[in-house]
């Protein structure tokens, strides 16, 4: 039987892709599946946390998981910062967009010919900055998926956001999103990065989660 090493925490983390509307029938997303943080979830459920999912992604029911459903980043951001203080532990797993429509339609746009269509964007919060510079007892962990410089530009995500912990992992040509395998790298303040050996994001998940409670113990 597995330990429950994570008993007694609340942990919210979040999956999947955020989508930012345009029109009723159509918006902005990404490639993110919520795979690596619905499996995070599970994970830390089998552990014995408290956990709560806020996620984008279509879910299969997970029995020891309270799932929320967004769409939005403004959504998923109003749904963590309700959480915060009474959670422990914080993951962002989920690919948050970094802009969204300024002023998406309330009817479906029609055609606009040759001359093309411009859709205004505006910045979304970054949450996990926000929680960054907002914690006072709280673990706060973030992703960074990249196509290229991967460890310089998670390094950079860690320090900037106030990370605990920055799970670097490299996407695109078949890597990372919607893949059920992951190649990760821990990074953790004024540390050496901490790849860790190509693995089902299932495992990955679960050895995560132990590398978080051994620093936490
Ligand atoms: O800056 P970048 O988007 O690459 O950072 C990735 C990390 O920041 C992820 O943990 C993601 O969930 C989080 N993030 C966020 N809010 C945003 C953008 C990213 O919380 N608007």
């Amino acid at each position: 039987p597995q330990q429950a090493y994570l008993a007694g925490q609340k942990i919210v983390i979040t999956a999947g892709g955020t989508r930012e509307r345009i029109d009723p029938v159509r918006y902005l997303t990404n490639d993110s599946s919520g795979k690596m943080g619905t499996a995070l979830a599970n994970a830390a459920a089998a552990a014995g946390a408290e956990v709560e999912l806020i996620t984008t992604a279509q879910q299969l029911t997970l029995p020891q998981v309270k799932v929320t459903a967004v769409q939005t980043a403004s959504e998923m951001a109003t749904a963590v910062q309700s959480r915060f203080e009474a959670a422990d532990i914080v993951l962002m797993a989920a690919a948050v967009a970094d802009y969204r429509p300024a002023a998406p339609a309330d009817h479906k746009l029609k055609k606009q010919g040759a001359a093309g269509l411009t859709i205004d964007l505006v910045q979304n919060p970054d949450i996990l900055a926000q929680l960054g510079n907002a914690k006072t007892h709280q673990f706060v962990v973030g992703f960074a998926a990249e196509t290229n410089d991967l460890l310089a530009n998670a390094q950079t995500k860690l320090t900037k956001k106030h990370a605990d912990l920055l799970i670097a992992n490299p996407v695109g040509s078949g890597l990372g999103f919607n893949a059920d395998n992951n190649t990760v790298t821990l990074l953790w303040p004024n540390a050496a990065p901490e790849p860790l050996p190509t693995a089902s994001k299932i495992a990955l998940a679960q050895t995560i989660w132990q590398k978080i409670a051994q620093v936490r113990a």
